[in-house]
């Protein structure tokens, strides 16, 4: 029987050539996906105070900056709006003036082999900050109404794809988004736009500096009437095999270290392409040691990126993305 002396495990990785050879794991930059916070006005660059390095853009400068995106070697961006009038029904998510559906055409118009992903959901546009309309539950309880909140989205979705929208990728985590998004696609003529669907969203302490950044947290309450509970795994499934059958191109699970099992685990079930979203509490948590000098950045969201790689995603949404795509390349 082989064994310790006969058998040594070293010897694959002495040589740094036969550890190259012998690397499953590669991550490329087409398989990146980089976050994009638009907001109005002009010749806008305001610094997101938690997310170090990233920003909110005004359209012009958010143009420029896809340009010098595309420059590097990425390929895709998912649009995030900022806006300045909010209202109950978060009725700007679906104005064609706004400054997501403004991007879209003119990344359209100036870069149209990039692919546009816009983010549809209501939560940057209503004034209470949830993900759909609010409704009273009771005496003194108030929650989004999952049913009115559908034709809401599939609005957005219809004008976002109408400004050109390669994907649109529904967050609110209502029943039925996906499908009642297809059908409105579907019945606009839209039958090329495809949905990436955040199907297996948790609610999660992570969010918090995206909710800075996008303007966004909830005015009362939280997302755990919509969003996952971590302690339930096995709804993952139930989750995806609903959005699979309701029309989804592309699956997604967020956040993603935190959830690298559920990856590993939504791999296995699908066979749709999979991606995972490295969240802004992901990407804080790492500039934050970093900026101590306390962890190597570079070295760490190699090694956190190929780890999402491994367990499964096809494609990666990470804040990192500028920074991944000079590294690879
Ligand atoms: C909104 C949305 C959120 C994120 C993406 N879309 C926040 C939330 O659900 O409150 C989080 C992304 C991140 O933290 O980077 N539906
Ligand atoms: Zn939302």
């Amino acid at each position: 029987m082989a064994g310790f002396p006969t058998t040594r495990l070293r010897r694959l990785r002495y040589n740094s050539t036969l550890r190259d050879m012998l690397a499953g794991v590669e991550l490329r930059r087409e398989e990146l996906i980089a976050p994009l916070f638009v907001r109005e006005g002009k010749n806008q660059q305001r610094p997101i105070a938690s997310m170090p390095g990233q920003n909110q853009f005004s359209v012009d400068t958010a143009l420029e900056t896809v340009k010098r995106w595309k420059n590097k070697g990425l390929r895709a961006v998912l649009l995030f709006g900022v806006v300045e009038k909010k209202d109950e029904f978060g009725s700007r998510a679906f104005s064609p003036d706004a400054p997501v559906q403004r991007l879209t055409a003119e990344i359209k118009a100036g870069l149209p082999e990039m692919l546009v992903i816009a983010d549809t959901c209501l939560c940057e546009y209503t004034s209470h900050g949830h993900c759909g309309v609010v409704k009273p539950v009771g005496p003194d309880a108030m929650d989004v109404d999952n049913d009115e909140t559908l034709a809401l989205l599939a609005r957005t979705a219809v004008s976002q794809a109408r400004a050109g929208a390669d994907l649109v990728a529904p967050s609110a985590m209502m029943d039925g988004q996906v499908g009642a998004i297809r059908q409105a696609l579907d019945q606009a003529g839209l039958h090329r736009t495809g949905i990436l669907s955040y199907a297996v969203k948790f609610a999660s302490s992570l969010y918090g500096p995206f909710r800075e950044a996008a303007e966004s947290p909830p005015q009362f309450g939280d997302r755990r009437s919509y969003q996952m509970d971590y302690r339930s795994p096995a709804q993952a499934l139930a989750e995806a095999r609903a959005d699979v059958e309701e029309g989804a191109d592309i699956l997604m699970v967020k956040p993603a270290l935190t959830y690298l099992d559920v990856i590993a685990e939504i791999r296995r079930a699908f066979d749709l392409p999979l991606a995972a979203y490295h969240v802004s509490g992901e990407y804080a948590q790492i500039k934050a040691a970093a900026a101590n000098g306390w962890l190597d950045e570079q070295a760490v969201v190699l090694e956190t990126t190929s780890a999402v790689k491994r367990a499964g995603a096809d494609l990666i949404i990470t804040y990192f993305a500028e920074n991944l795509a000079e590294w690879l390349g």
